[in-house]
């Protein structure tokens, strides 16, 4: 236990109030580990004010929740109408509404650029693994709290959506057809499912999100922030043990990260006032007719921020199917020619691809498409442990390097497109390219990201005053 600090009787009433305070929390200690005495590297740019949006737009999603919840009945029956009271009757129930929509969608824009911003400048390496797996974890958690709350207005998307995406789960052998049933509660979406969905989106997941978010900082503040360098600023530290390349947080990044939140409340305020809809990408035209089960729409389509996945569920066709067996056995080829391995383990590989193949022939193409798809969110986590650049930032790797990240977000946005339009042959091969092209990029990092000539990082970071 910290020894009880004691003031003089003449402190200023404000100073005694804190020390009051200090000796049974720690305020004055969080506060200067966590802002004052944060020491981030000087050398953040644009990419860093992420992580500051992400936390903005958490809390706009929150309160704006909170408010949406006072007034929503999660009621089959009820629910469409509760929407369109909000936004005819409740006073500012339009602005609330359109703010948690257009907040939903904010959201995933900041965390792509923040994600990215991670696997641009290695930010996910040794030591800052866990900072990145709590992050993979918040993005699924993301995409939980998205799909369910998706389904709340009840309408034709959104019942249509969810019956698709549940009855995916149907297609997993043996458990499948009754996991489905416990999703929905029912045979069918339907009321039993909406109120499921509301008790998860409303308070199951926000909770594990923000104990998520608590446990992501707190490994951050551990072992520092990552900068575009890709330097360690730990190295060289003055004779109070402070970082030479290190600013505190506050002022410095709270006053950056106010002008960043400034920006993006302007763009924000203007697609709320001025496009809520976003043409139908934000909130989607066949969400304003109420759920019909007797009536499927002509084409059903996710919210854009799932597409890409949703693309590589639908390049899963049988004729694909061959070419994911083709690829299982040229890597077990490999692995048993190539790898540095005694023979216990290259027959582990013979006998795993073997029951792969065989597995891959046997189940329903569509359940592979649910791996696929699974699997491009769950190999984010194993970032860490693909890349063996010697380098962490893009800027001291080799320029075939930028062109290859510059590659891998074409095809994702190129993904994304295709996920919204209706099928077609020629849809079909493109995104099956880019699925290939996405997992390739992972599996193949091992190998890729060690060859090239890579330039040799500075000791200390790169800054110029301005
Ligand atoms: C609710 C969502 C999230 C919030 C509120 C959040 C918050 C933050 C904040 C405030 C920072 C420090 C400022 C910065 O470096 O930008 C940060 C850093 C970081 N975040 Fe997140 N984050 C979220 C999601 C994610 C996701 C989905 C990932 C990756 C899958 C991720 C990976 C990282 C990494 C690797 C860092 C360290 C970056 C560096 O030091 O270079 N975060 N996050």
């Amino acid at each position: 236990m910290a020894e009880f600090k004691e003031l003089s009787p003449d402190a200023p009433a404000a100073a005694k109030l804190m020390n009051w305070v200090d000796n049974r929390f720690p305020a004055s200690k969080l506060y200067k580990e966590h802002m004052s005495e944060y020491y981030a590297p000087k050398n953040f740019n644009f990419w860093y004010v992420f992580g500051s949006l992400a936390l903005l737009v958490l809390v706009i999603q929150i309160v704006t929740g909170i408010f949406l919840t006072m007034h929503y009945k999660p009621d089959a029956a009820l629910a469409f109408g509760s929407v369109e009271y909000i936004m005819r009757d409740v006073p500012w129930g339009w602005l609330v509404r359109y703010m948690h929509s257009t907040g939903a969608s904010a959201f995933f824009v900041v965390v792509y650029l923040h994600m990215f911003r991670g696997l641009i400048y290695g930010s996910y390496r040794k030591p800052r693994e866990l900072i990145w797996i709590f992050g993979c974890a918040i993005f699924l958690c993301l995409m939980a709290e998205a799909f369910m709350g998706y389904l709340l207005p009840w309408g034709q998307m959104s019942y249509w959506g969810a019956q698709v995406i549940v009855n995916l789960f149907a297609a997993i052998p043996f458990i499948g057809p009754d996991l489905a049933l416990l999703i929905r509660g029912d045979y069918v979406v339907g009321d039993a499912t909406l109120n499921r969905f509301f008790a998860f989106h409303v308070i199951a997941v926000p909770l594990v999100l923000l104990g998520l978010v608590v446990a992501h900082l707190i490994a951050l503040h551990e072992v520092g922030s990552n900068n575009p360098d890709g330097v360690e600023i730990k190295k060289y530290k003055d004779a109070s043990g402070k970082p030479l390349d290190g600013i505190a947080f506050h002022p410095y990044y709270t006053v950056h990260d106010i002008f960043a939140v400034s920006v993006f409340l302007m763009v924000f305020s203007a697609i709320i006032f001025f496009a809520p809809e976003a043409g139908g990408y934000f909130l989607e035209y066949n969400n304003f007719i109420p759920a019909d089960s007797l009536k499927t729409p002509s084409h059903i389509a996710p919210v854009w921020y799932f597409t890409p996945y949703y693309s590589m569920l639908r390049a899963i066709t049988s004729q694909m199917m061959y070419a994911l067996v083709a690829c299982v056995l040229v890597g077990a080829v490999l692995g048993v020619l190539k790898a540095k391995i005694g023979g216990l383990f290259k027959a582990v590989i013979v006998g795993g691809a073997v029951v792969l193949v065989i597995a891959m022939l046997m189940f329903d193409p569509k359940f592979w498409g649910v791996v696929v798809m699974g699997g491009a969110v769950i190999i984010l986590f194993f970032l860490p442990w693909l890349d063996h650049s010697p380098v962490r930032s893009i800027r001291y790797r080799p320029d075939w390097h930028k062109y290859m990240y510059g590659i891998f977000v074409i095809n994702f946005v190129v993904l994304g497109y295709l996920g919204i339009k209706p099928p077609s042959l020629i849809n079909e091969r493109v995104s099956q390219i880019g699925t290939l092209f996405y997992f390739g990029f992972f599996l193949l990092m091992p190998w890729w990201s060690r060859l090239g000539t890579f330039k040799t990082p500075p000791d200390r970071v790169t800054f110029a005053a301005h």
